[in-house]
Formats: structure tokens, sequence, C-alpha cells
């Protein structure tokens, strides 16, 4: 039988899913308590009207905060039922969840930690190998999600880095998608990304960072070239239902990485623009399936200090309680 957790449980479980990764930090989330069951929908209020008017990376970013959520309650003693509801292209409901009460397992416990340290690490990561078989088990998680993750062999790459170049070269002549990216990197609202998590002036191009510079110093791993792994992870079709599976299985592999100590970096730009992305879909996978998001794994350098935590909004602001009668 279905329950909600206490008001103090609940709170604490959605503070805990709101530390998921968002596009720009925009965090376009909203919780509703409805009778026994808790609503996400997408806040459009924080869409990004010139990066992401199709909506793909404002779900994606629900699609994390829903993963997050049930790892949290799974590491507080509850047990989610998730019910994904993107109907005919919407996206105003995402999910109705509901909890019953069950003991957490280590794995659960495991999963949570790795939610409360999980961050993005944009600095060039080290000369060190990551092994084939974590490959294998990230793409073990994603297909859970009904997902694929692809990992891009070594002579593609040229594919991802142009892809990544001709995005930002195309975004970087539209001003009103410049403006909208400086109010969510330059203290232009309470939350986006704080200079401390975008790599200083003068770092490597290698890095393909689509934010103007901030105060994080990057260096290169005297050992040797990066040994950077790059994903994508693509979906059957695509629509919203993808997108917000997308989001969770993104949130998973990335919480498996923090627990190996693996830094994970997602870009979307070359999914945001038709050509980029029709661009990996026929010359990176030569299929049909749907590129959602290009992913660079690696092992971060050992000097690195960590990171601050990136600012989330208030509970107060993204959960709210509603009648049954309200839809
Ligand atoms: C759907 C989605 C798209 C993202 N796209 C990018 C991107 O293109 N480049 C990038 O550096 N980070 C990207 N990120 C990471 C966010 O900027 C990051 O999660 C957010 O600023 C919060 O910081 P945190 O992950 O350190 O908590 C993306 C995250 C999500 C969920």
């Amino acid at each position: 039988m279905s329950r909600l957790p206490n008001d103090a449980t609940l709170r604490a479980i959605i503070e805990l899913a709101c530390r998921a990764p968002s596009v720009h930090n925009t965090q376009p989330w909203a919780w509703a308590v409805r009778d026994t069951m808790l609503l996400l929908r997408a806040d459009p209020h924080r869409k990004l009207l010139h990066a992401d008017p199709n909506e793909r990376d404002l779900v994606m970013s629900c699609g994390a905060a829903l993963h997050e959520l049930v790892v949290a309650a799974a590491g507080m003693g509850w047990a989610c039922t998730v019910h994904r509801t993107p109907e005919n292209g919407r996206t105003d409901l995402l999910a109705v969840v509901t909890f019953s009460p069950r003991e957490p397992d280590v794995a659960d416990l495991g999963r949570l930690a790795a939610l409360e340290q999980r961050h993005t690490d944009r600095r060039q990561v080290s000369s060190w190998p990551v092994p084939r078989e974590r490959l294998d088990h990230l793409a073990g998680l994603v297909r859970d999600h009904a997902v694929v993750a692809t990992t891009i062999p070594d002579h593609l790459r040229p594919v991802v880095v142009s892809a990544l170049e001709n995005a930002r070269a195309h975004q970087s002549t539209d001003e009103a998608y410049l403006a909208e990216l400086y109010s969510w990197t330059r203290g232009g609202t309470e939350d986006g990304i704080p200079e401390s998590s975008l790599l200083a002036a003068g770092s490597d191009p290698a890095s393909y960072t689509r934010f103007p510079s901030g105060t994080l110093a990057d260096s290169h791993d005297e050992a040797g070239p990066s040994a950077e792994e790059w994903l994508v992870l693509t979906t059957a079709s695509d629509d919203p239902l993808s997108w917000l599976r997308a989001g969770e299985a993104l949130d998973a592999i990335w919480l498996s990485c923090t627990t190996s100590g693996l830094a994970l970096v997602p870009y979307t730009q070359p999914i945001e623009i038709g050509s980029t992305r029709r661009t990996l879909q026929h010359d990176l996978l030569g299929d049909n399936s749907c590129p959602q998001v290009l992913v660079r794994i690696g092992w971060p350098q050992r000097a690195y200090q960590p990171l601050p935590p990136t600012p989330r909004r208030p509970v107060d602001d993204v959960l709210h309680h509603e009648s049954s009668a309200s839809s």
C-alpha cells in the first residue's frame, strides 16, 4: 500500500533530488503533492527559449531530478513507483510517483552518497585510461532506462570535435542565445552557474566549453595526454518521454562515475542545433537512433582541488501542495 513519507522526510528527499544536474543550472522542475502522490512537472518559466526551444534539455534535466528523487528516497527508506506521463508531446506533467517503505541496502546508501558528491568538473582529465569494463558497466546502466550508450572509437572522435566546434560557432553568432547564456552564468539570476565552476580564460580549447570564462584553473597532466572517453546516449525516438528517460540515464551513469571517482561532463550544444545533431546521427551513429547527449568521462588529475557546490533553489520554491480537483 503506497503512502507518502512524513512532511520532513519528503522535504529532505526533494531537497536531495534538487541536487540533480540541469542545463545551465536552471533547475526547471516543480514538484506537487496530491493525495498520496508526488507529481513532477517541468517549470516553463525556467525554459531556455533560445538554447532549448524544443524543451529537450528542460525535460532531460527533469529526468535527472526524477532519478535523483528515486535514489534519495531509496537511501531514506522509501521505494518509489514511477509512472512516466509525457503524453502527446506535452511536457507539463512528466511523472507521477508513489512511495512505499523499504529498508535501504548498501547499494542504495552508496548511490545516496554519490548524489551528495556529484558535480560537473569541466577541467582536463588525467592521462589514466578508463577501463573498458567501466564503460561496459555504464552501458548496462543506461539500458535499464531504455537508452543506449555508445562509446565513440578514436577514429570517430573528429566527428565529435567538429560537431562541438560547429555548434559553438553557430550559437556564438546568436545575440539572443548569448544574452540568455550570460544571464545564467554572470550572476543574472540567484542560481545559474557560478564562476567557480567555469574554466578560467586561456583554458585548453579541447575542453569545448560553451560558457564564458570563470575562475576554475585547468591544467594538462604532465604524465601524458588526457585519456578521456566519449559516449553518446541515444534513444529510439525523439519525444518528451525519450528525453525524460535520457535524463534519468544520464544521472544514473553520473552517480556511478562519481562512486568510482570518474569525472563526467555532458555536452548538449551539438544536440541543440539541427545540423550538428544530424551530423552526429549520420556520421557517428549511422542509423536512425536519436542522439540526446554527448558525455566526456575521465579520471580527474590528482592535484585538482574539490569544487564548491553549485547553488540550488530552496525547497519552498519547487514544492507545492495541490488538491485533487486541480489538473
Ligand atoms: C540536460 C543537461 C545539459 C547540460 N549541458 C551541458 C553542456 O552543454 N556543457 C556543460 O559544460 N555542462 C552541461 N550540463 C551540466 C550543467 O551545466 C550542470 O549540471 C549545472 O550547472 C549544475 O552544476 P553541477 O552539475 O555541478 O551540480 C548539462 C546538464 C544537463 C542536465
